[in-house]
Order: structure tokens, then C-alpha cells, then sequence
């Protein structure tokens, strides 16, 4: 807005909200500001630009209608961990896992990033609400955004659009403002880059505000702010505060052959197989999974005294490497009805995309990078965090439990990670508390959804590490608190599972995707009362026979190493966990202490 223009209109007599929109306008300078509607008229205006600019190119609409294929800067590839703050009025409230900057001094900061950051651009009003319009607190927001890429995402992965607003406004709603700019302004006559970007990036929050501001990256995790700036770093704060659980996990309908049904969710960190066991298709006869979410939980205790869970989301953003018609035939059937966004994979000359693991690779492609790529090449055609953006309810396999306000009553949770020894197929937590100690030193190697490096086994507590937004070690005591204050026997069963542990030759030794339905199985059956299991120093594992292995391809060798305890490896893991509980000093809950003696003890040190 330059001083001469007319004073624009608001579609809205929301003032909070048009205060916060007049407020980064004239600190950020974009020459527009459009209030989006999620009209169709609108994603065709959006997706037309963004392939004027570059950022798009349509894919053939006879193999992928309505889909488009887009690149980005080398350096915006994946979450920025390092450079993710809680801003906490007192450090301590940020605890020891998060970077921290006093929420003055990094406002000084950012409002000077962000001075003038969207001269030459549009800026984009997105009126969204994660979570059912219909809830009995629906949970609004407005995301403020320079980046006509991350506006059509955003279109994809949350309920947004004018009549989100219209309600914002009738009820005078209030909302979380998040403020994002790729930080990359243009002079007048300058033409714009594909991907536009900032060498600095900022992704904070600040938890007491209920406030986001990013800068500098158009990536999903760092940009389409509902999810998990949202959805897990602001609402761990306000479900911390009011008592209930916002979590990064999968939710999972599984009927059995008899059909009884059970809700499942499950915590796996970033590209550790949520989104694949979410659509999971059952090798084993009779059973059936619907999806009902694949990245984020919000459970609140029902007045029915169970966990009911809802999906916040409006969208699937996959990892695309390794989906094809055998690991995730569902997602496949998904991306292929259209209407889809695909970033960092490869394009095809037939206009289609192509990833490494999917079925029939191209003689020709381009790769994400803009080079071109053969299946000789000895580089990727696509990055290994590259990512489909597609619509949930195109999703053949959702749940119609899906639409439900109220969400559904979750029977277990399983935690799990990707490491190569150690931690067998599956094992089951004694109870509550020792199941929040199995999420509290939950350890995964690192993968490439974050910037750093990759396959370095680290604490990844609940799949939240980079996700919750305060003090871990009041995370943990909201979780024991969970158990206390409520009913154990109405509470989910708590699991653990490790897809990813590897033989000798470094080959997995479990073959996973689909044939982790026998695991589900062996899991109702414990709820059940029905399956065997051994009790192990870790919890109970199942005894070889305990697992349906009918028609399994697996050697009986081979399963007892995935099922194996060795008592050895798991002694190595004690001081590790020692040295992850001391960081937390005071805050620690000492019923985590008591249980990591209860594991030394037998164990037999
Ligand atoms: P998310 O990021 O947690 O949703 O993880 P995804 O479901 O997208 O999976 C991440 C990567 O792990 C993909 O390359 C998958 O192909 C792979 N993956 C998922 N499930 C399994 C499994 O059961 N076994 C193995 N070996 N790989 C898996
Ligand atoms: P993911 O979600 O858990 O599906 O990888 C994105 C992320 O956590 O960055
Ligand atoms: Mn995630
Ligand atoms: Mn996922």
C-alpha cells in the first residue's frame, strides 16, 4: 500500500482482525492484500500466477487433473530446526529443548526483517480454523503471507475461506495471528524467482501471545502456519493450559474380521511412517484400516472419561520418496484423483512426477534440482523430503468418523522411531506411566525432514522434540498427570514399535507397510486379552507364535532377531537415558526416575 491508494476494505467487522491485518500491512508494505475465499475462482487466479512466476508448472491434467509441480530453492527444502524459538516470557518455560530469545528483543528483531518484506508482492489473508468449524471451541487463525505457493497449500491442508471468517466474525472469535513472508521483497520492475526465499529464516512462537511469526522460507513445516507452528507448538501450550493433549500422530480406524473396531494412534517422527500406516492396506485377511489423520492429534478426556481424538487437519503432506502402488496404494489413489501439489520430486516429459521408489521409472526427467535425470544418473531425482500436498477428503480409505466434531475414542497409542538395533518389532507398556517413560526417551535417527545431519540417533520425546512449545519436562508431567487424574482402565493401551531395525547385511530385517497390520492385529489382541506375550525388562514383547505370521515371507530366524531383547544392548542405553532425564533437572517428573530404576534393576544393574 503506498500512502496515495484509497484505504482498502475489509470483508469483515471483526476488529481484532482488521487491526492485525492494517498492522502488518503497514509494516510489511505489500502493493495488495487479497482476503481469500477458497474459491475455485480463487485457486485457479493462484495456481495461474504461480506459473507465471515460475514457482508452477501443470502437470498433464490427463494423468494428475488439476496438479501442479513445483521446485524450490536448495536452501528451503525442509524444517529449520535451529533456527525454530519459543519466546517465552521467562526462558524456563521454553525448557531445555528449545532455542529461546526474550519475545521483545526477537520482535525487534523480526520488525526489522520484516519492515517493507513484502514491498512489490500481494499479501495474502487466510481466515482458517484447524479442526471442525463445527467444534464446540473451534480453533481459528489468520495467516498473513506473501507467497501465493503457500496460500494454495494452505487451501489444501486446513478449513479456510470466507466462511471460516463469516463465523470468526459472527462470534467475535478469537484467533491466533500468524504473520509469514518468504522475505524476499521486489523493487519496482524487478521480476520475481521461482521459489522466492531468505538466506535467514526465523520460525517462532510465542506461547503466552498464542502468536506466530516466520520469515524467510516457503517450506510446509516453516510456512502453512496452522500445522506445526498451530496445531502442535501453540496448542501444546493452550492443551497444557486446559488440560488435554496435542500430539504428532497418526489417528487409524481398524475394523477386525468379526468387526470390531478399534481407533489407534500412533507417534512416529518426522518420515518415520505416520503417513503410511495411516492408509495402511492389511495383508492379513478380514481386516480393514481407514484413515482418519496422518500427522497430527488433538485429544481431549470425553465425559465418557475416554481420549477422543480429532485430526486438525484439511490435507496429506507426504514424503514422497518410497510411495508407490505396493507401500501406500491408498495415497497413491489419492494424488492420482488430482488437485494436488507436488514439491522437490521429479518432473516427467510426459508431464507427469516421478520419485525414487515409485514404480516405472522414466528413461528422461527432470530433477528437482533442474537437472536432468536418467536412471543411470548417480544423484537423486528428487530430494529426499520432497512432499505430496493432497486433499484429504479425495482420501478412499477416510473414515467417515473424519467428519465428527467430536472425533473418535482411541483404544492405544503407539510410539515409535526408525533405529537400526535395540528397540524390537513391538512391545507393550506395563501401564500409563511406563508407557509416558517409553514416549519420554522415545529415540529416532535423524531424517531428512529437518535441515542437519541425517541417521544420527537422537531423544525424540512423543515425536514432539521440535514440536513442543514450552518446557519438555512439564510436557511429561501433563502427560503423568493424564494417567493420574483419570480413569487407567478407560485409557488407550501404550505401545512401541520400531518398523526400522536392520539385519547384518543392513537390510530391514521387518518388510513393514502393509504387513505392519499383523502388529495392529497382535496390538487388539492385547487389549483384548487375548495375545501372548513374554514380560521382558522393556515391557511385554509378543512371543513369535503370538503374531499372525500366516503367509508372512519372513524366516522364523529373522522374526525372533525383530522380536529380540538382547539385554546388553539395552543396558547401553541407560546412561543415554540418564544423561537425557538430567537436562531436565527439577522439572523432571521423579515417577520417570522411578521407572528408569525399575529398568536398570531389571535389567539386572
Ligand atoms: P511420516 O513422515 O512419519 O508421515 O512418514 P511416512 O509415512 O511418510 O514415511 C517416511 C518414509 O519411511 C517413507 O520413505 C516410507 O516409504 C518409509 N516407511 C514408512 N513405513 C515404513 C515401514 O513400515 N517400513 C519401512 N522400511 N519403511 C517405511
Ligand atoms: P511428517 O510431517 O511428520 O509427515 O514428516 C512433516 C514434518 O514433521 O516436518
Ligand atoms: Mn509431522
Ligand atoms: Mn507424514
Amino acid at each position: 500500500m503506498t500512502a496515495t491508494q484509497a484505504p482498502i476494505t475489509h470483508p469483515t467487522t471483526h476488529q481484532g482482525i482488521v487491526d492485525f491485518v492494517n498492522e502488518v500491512a503497514e509494516l510489511t508494505r505489500p502493493d495488495r492484500i487479497q482476503w481469500c475465499t477458497g474459491s475455485d475462482e480463487e485457486w485457479t487466479e493462484l495456481t495461474q500466477t504461480l506459473m507465471a512466476t515460475g514457482t508452477f508448472t501443470q502437470l498433464n491434467p490427463a494423468i494428475k487433473p488439476n496438479s501442479f509441480y513445483a521446485a524450490s530453492d536448495p536452501i528451503d527444502v525442509a524444517r529449520v530446526e535451529d533456527r525454530t524459538y519459543i519466546c517465552s516470557v521467562d526462558p524456563h518455560d521454553a525448557g531445555p529443548t528449545n532455542n529461546w530469545m526474550a519475545p521483545d528483543e526477537m520482535k525487534d528483531l523480526m520488525r526489522g526483517l520484516y519492515a517493507g518484506c513484502m514491498r512489490g508482492r500481494t499479501m495474502y489473508v487466510i481466515p482458517f480454523v484447524m479442526g471442525h468449524l463445527d467444534a464446540e471451541k473451534p480453533m481459528f487463525g489468520i495467516e498473513l503471507t506473501d507467497s501465493a505457493y503457500v496460500t494454495a497449500s494452505m487451501r489444501v491442508m486446513a478449513r479456510m475461506g470466507s466462511h471460516v471468517l463469516e463465523r470468526m466474525t459472527e462470534l467475535d472469535a478469537e484467533f491466533v495471528p500468524a504473520i509469514h513472508s518468504v522475505g524476499h521483497p521486489l523493487e519496482p520492475g524487478e521480476a520475481d524467482v521461482a521459489w522466492p526465499c531468505n538466506d535467514t529464516k526465523y520460525i517462532v512462537q510465542f506461547p503466552e501471545e498464542r502468536a506466530i511469526w516466520s520469515f524467510g522460507s516457503g517450506y510446509g513445516g516453516n510456512a502453512l502456519l496452522g500445522k506445526k507452528c498451530y496445531a502442535l507448538r501453540i496448542a501444546s501450550v493452550m492443551a497444557r493450559d486446559e488440560g488435554w493433549l496435542a500430539e504428532h500422530m497418526l489417528i487409524l480406524k481398524l475394523t477386525s474380521p468379526q468387526g470390531v473396531v478399534k481407533y489407534v494412534a500412533a507417534a512416529f517422527p518426522s518420515a518415520c511412517g505416520k503417513t503410511n500406516l495411516a492408509m495402511l492396506k492389511p495383508t492379513i485377511p478380514g481386516w480393514k484400516v481407514e484413515s482418519i489423520g496422518d500427522d497430527i492429534a488433538w485429544m481431549r478426556i470425553g465425559a465418557d472419561g475416554r481420549l477422543w481424538a480429532v485430526n486438525p487437519e484439511y490435507g496429506f503432506f507426504g514424503v514422497a520418496p518410497g510411495t508407490n502402488e505396493h507401500t501406500n496404494p491408498h495415497a497413491m489413489a489419492t494424488i492420482n484423483k488430482g488437485n494436488s501439489v507436488f514439491t522437490n520430486v521429479a518432473l516427467t516429459e510426459d508431464g507427469d512426477i516421478w520419485w525414487e521408489g515409485l514404480e516405472n521409472p522414466p528413461a528422461k526427467a527432470t530433477s528437482w534440482k533442474g537437472e536432468e535425470w536418467t536412471p543411470e544418473s548417480d544423484f537423486d531425482s528428487s530430494h529426499p523430503n520432497s512432499r505430496y500436498c493432497t486433499p484429504i477428503k479425495q482420501c478412499d480409505i477416510l473414515a467417515p468418523e473424519f467428519d465428527d466434531p467430536r472425533g473418535v475414542p482411541i483404544d492405544a497409542i503407539l510410539f515409535g522411531g526408525r533405529r537400526k538395533t535395540t528397540v524390537p518389532l513391538v512391545f507393550e507398556a506395563r501401564d500409563w506411566t511406563h508407557g509416558t517413560f517409553l514416549g519420554a526417551t522415545l529415540s529416532s535417527e535423524t531424517t531428512a525432514a529437518a535441515v542437519g545431519a541425517v541417521g544420527v540417533v537422537r531423544r525424540d520425546p512423543m515425536a514432539m522434540l521440535p514440536f513442543i512449545g514450552y518446557n519438555a519436562g512439564d510436557y511429561f508431567s501433563h502427560w503423568i498427570n493424564v494417567g493420574k487424574d483419570n480413569d487407567a482402565a478407560k485409557l488407550p493401551k501404550i505401545f512401541y514399535v520400531n518398523w526400522f531395525r536392520r539385519d547384518d547385511e543392513g537390510g530391514f530385517l521387518w518388510p513393514g507397510f502393509g504387513e505392519n497390520s499383523r502388529v495392529l492385529k497382535w496390538v487388539v489382541e492385547r487389549i483384548e486379552g487375548q495375545a501372548a506375550a513374554v514380560e521382558t525388562p522393556i515391557g511385554h514383547v509378543p512371543t513369535p507364535d503370538s503374531l499372525d505370521t500366516e503367509g508372512l515371507d519372513m524366516s522364523r530366524a529373522a522374526l525372533e532377531a525383530a522380536l529380540a531383547v538382547d539385554p546388553e544392548e539395552w543396558a547401553a542405553e541407560i546412561p543415554q537415558i540418564q544423561e537425557w532425564f538430567e537436562k531436565f533437572g527439577d522439572d523432571l517428573p521423579a515417577v520417570l526416575w522411578t521407572e528408569l530404576d525399575g529398568l536398570r534393576a531389571r535389567l539386572g544393574g
